[in-house]
Formats: structure tokens, C-alpha cells, sequence
């Protein structure tokens, strides 16, 4: 894989399915222009918006960065891994590693993290665009 460094715009929602037991919730439509290729690759987080249920997960966490790889450049499965650094940027990083299963809507996955009992979540990119920067 060539580690592309991305600066570009991206939105991702990721959204957990705990609790939800309304099946008629509304859903974002994905980018229209999505493809593998162009998520491939290595993402620093800029922001974020989160349910306390999701950022239990991030407690802490700074220096975000994120990784997509995948075989497929169109469409198709690929695994993500993000890394954080614990309240510090010097701190060593903790990784969570989980797959992005295609659902046959571009853009539109199932986030599914390897543990016992993991429930799979709804993952979109919902925008994405072709301009990037390197971080130097
Ligand atoms: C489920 O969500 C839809 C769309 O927001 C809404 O119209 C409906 O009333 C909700 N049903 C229940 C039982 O909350
Ligand atoms: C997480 O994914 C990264 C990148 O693919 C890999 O190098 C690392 O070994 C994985 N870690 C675990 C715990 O699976
Ligand atoms: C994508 O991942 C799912 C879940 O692990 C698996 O069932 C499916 O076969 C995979 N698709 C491909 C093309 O490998």
C-alpha cells in the first residue's frame, strides 16, 4: 500500500445502532462521487461531533489519525485503524482496529470491530472531494 497523506475534506458519520429501536430513523445519503481510491489512505481528524456512546471511546484522545486500506479501489470491504494519543501528543498511541463491511452503496458501510459481540454500525462518507494538501 502507498500511504497517501490526505488533507482533503472528508465527512464521516458514524452512527451506533445501540437503542435504536426505530427501524424508520432517517439515514444521510453518501457522496455521489465516492470511490475507495479516493478515502484510501491516511486522515487526520480536524473535529468532531460525537454520542457520549461513541466518544467513551476517545476519552482523551488527541492527535487523532485514521488509515482506510483496501484492495478494492472502487467499491468494496477495506479495514480502517485509527490511533489516538491519551492526553498527552507524546503518549503512546492506542489503535482500534475495525472493517468497513460494503453494503453495495457507495460510500455506505457497516463498521465492524473484532470483538465478541461487536455490533455492526452504520458507517457514510458523506462528502469527499479530490483537493489535498501535504502537511508540510
Ligand atoms: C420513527 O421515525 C420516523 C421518522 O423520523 C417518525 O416519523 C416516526 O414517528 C418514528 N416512530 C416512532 C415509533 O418513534
Ligand atoms: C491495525 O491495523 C494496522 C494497519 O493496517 C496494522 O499495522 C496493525 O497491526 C493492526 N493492529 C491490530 C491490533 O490488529
Ligand atoms: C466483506 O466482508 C463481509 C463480512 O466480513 C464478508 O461476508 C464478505 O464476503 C466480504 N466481501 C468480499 C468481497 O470479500
Amino acid at each position: 500500500m502507498s500511504v497517501v497523506w490526505k488533507l482533503m475534506t472528508v465527512v464521516v458519520i458514524a452512527m451506533s445502532g445501540v437503542g435504536a429501536s426505530n427501524t424508520t430513523c432517517r439515514t444521510p445519503p453518501s457522496a455521489p462521487n465516492y470511490v475507495n481510491a479516493l478515502y484510501e489512505g491516511h486522515w487526520f481528524e480536524m473535529g468532531r461531533s460525537q454520542t457520549p456512546g461513541g466518544a467513551a471511546f476517545q476519552v482523551g484522545c488527541m492527535c487523532d489519525v485514521s488509515d482506510f486500506v483496501t484492495d478494492e479501489p472502487v467499491q468494496g470491504n477495506g479495514t480502517i485503524s485509527y490511533v489516538c494519543r491519551r492526553f498527552s501528543p507524546l503518549a503512546d498511541p492506542v489503535i482500534a482496529n475495525a472493517t468497513l463491511v460494503d453494503t453495495g452503496n457507495p460510500g455506505e458501510f457497516k463498521q465492524v470491530y473484532p470483538y465478541p459481540n461487536s455490533i455492526p454500525l452504520n458507517y457514510y462518507v458523506i462528502y469527499i472531494d479530490e483537493v489535498w494538501t501535504p502537511p508540510w
